[in-house]
């Protein structure tokens, strides 16, 4: 099935409010939302998506109780070293987005890894964005802008995504926010200037296949303008 969206961003939030709902840590629910991202990642390439991108761990994050932090950390790990043997065979790509530089070692050695054993594969693109944050991408290549030297007058908005961690991908077409909450949170702030925003009150935990397809059912019948008359 083809919904005419190529690229689906989600924003995999309420994995502790799923997990206070079961009257269990706040880590029980990010276990579970590791599963959940399981099952998303292995229905999209049916429902048509050839890019995925999801919001693992923001720049805002390092806020949280340092066990809650290291959890989360470790779940990273914990993903691509279960997964990767599938994720290879299933074809898909692997690439992060974000400022690696502050995770820690074993997490960029494992990114670093995952990156390379699948950047041959033409399946689906999956970006993780780990120590991501919109605002911070955006400075990050102003940065690298101004150490290209480039001229001011030669910079244009295409030249400029060009710099943005998200060079290789194409602006999401739809944002899917879990659990109700009806805000953007630093995530793809350039990236999503005309994306459509799909908000549902599942946590993601609850998150599937299913709830991906009703999203894009949803999209499709959504009139895109892009600014124009249509
Ligand atoms: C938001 O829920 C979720 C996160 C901050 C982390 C997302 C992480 C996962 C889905 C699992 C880990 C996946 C990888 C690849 C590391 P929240 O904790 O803000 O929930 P709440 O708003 O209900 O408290």
């Amino acid at each position: 099935m083809n919904y005419g969206a190529r690229h689906v961003a989600i924003i995999m939030d309420g994995n502790g409010r799923w997990a206070a709902a079961r009257g269990e840590p706040r880590v029980v629910g990010h276990r579970a939302g590791l599963e959940a991202l399981r099952r998303v990642v292995r229905a999209a390439p049916s429902l048509g998506l050839e890019y995925l991108s999801v919001y693992a761990f923001s720049t805002e994050n390092w806020k949280r109780p340092p066990e809650e932090v290291d959890a989360l950390m470790n779940l990273l790990v914990e993903y691509l070293r279960s997964q990767i043997d599938e994720l290879d065979r299933e074809h898909v790509k692997m690439l992060f987005i974000g400022d690696s530089t502050a995770l820690p070692e074993l997490c960029q050695e494992e990114m670093e890894r995952a990156v390379r054993r699948t950047s041959q594969n033409t399946g689906l693109k999956l970006a993780i964005a780990m120590n991501y944050g919109g605002r911070d991408e955006i400075v990050r290549a102003v940065r690298r802008v101004l150490a290209a030297g480039l001229d001011p007058a030669a910079l244009d908005e295409g030249s400029f995504a060009s710099h943005l961690d998200t060079a290789d991908l194409p602006d999401p077409d739809l944002v899917i926010r879990a659990s109700g909450e009806m805000r953007l949170s630093n995530f793809m702030l350039w990236q999503t200037a005309y994306a459509e925003i799909y908000v549902t009150p599942q946590y993601w935990p609850d998150f599937d296949g299913a709830v991906l397809q009703q999203a894009l059912e949803v999209f499709a019948q959504r009139e895109r303008r892009f600014g124009g008359l249509g």
